[in-house]
């Protein structure tokens, strides 16, 4: 684990004064400690009939798409809005300042399907929670969410209570 850690640079107040920025392109740019952290970030979801990996634009694309080729599933990109070309379900969610909003295809997913979200990074939680409830609008189910990287002084894993949630870092 601490050959990944060693690949995560901090960057101090970007994108604003006082937020501590992790940067995961040195990561993605190693590939042997990049395929590791896929595989751990798996691994504890192996036996649990997995159909899909879903990922938030755009760092989740990363690793999202990584793991559902590890795994051999699909990968369903949940986008910013205005990004998908067919017919969207869409949900707005608040950030720390503001709000957002991220849409997935409605025939991405269906009622059998049972989906592990992963992204690079659990903050707040709220784009966590938020693609949950996107992905049971559809009728299917969040197994799991794995991430890279938790801020586990930001407390998102709370938004999460009644998911299962793994992290491979914790700052
Ligand atoms: C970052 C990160 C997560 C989200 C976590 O994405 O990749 O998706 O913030 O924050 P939260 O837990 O407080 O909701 P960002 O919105 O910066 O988008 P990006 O990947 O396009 O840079
Ligand atoms: N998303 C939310 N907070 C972040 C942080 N500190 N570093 C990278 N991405 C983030």
């Amino acid at each position: 684990m601490q050959s990944i850690k060693q690949k995560i640079r901090d960057i101090p107040d970007f994108p604003k004064p006082g937020i501590v920025f992790k940067d995961i392109t040195p990561l993605v740019k190693d590939p042997v400690a990049c395929r590791r952290a896929i595989q751990l970030l798996i691994q504890p979801f192996l036996d649990k009939d997995i159909t899909a990996v879903a990922g938030m634009e755009a760092r989740g694309f990363i690793f999202g798409a990584l793991a559902a080729w590890e795994l051999g599933i699909p990968f369903i990109p949940l986008r910013k809005p205005g990004k998908l070309p067919y017919d969207v379900q869409s949900i707005c969610y608040d950030l720390e300042y503001g709000s957002a909003q991220l849409e997935i295809h409605i025939d991405a997913l269906d009622s059998t399907d049972r989906v592990l979200l992963i992204d690079d990074l659990l903050a707040t939680g709220g784009t966590a929670k938020a693609s949950c409830e996107l992905i049971e609008l559809l009728g299917a189910s969040v197994v799991a969410c794995g991430f890279v990287i938790e801020l586990d002084f930001l407390q998102g894993r709370e938004k999460l209570q009644g998911y299962e949630v793994h992290s491979l870092l914790h700052y």
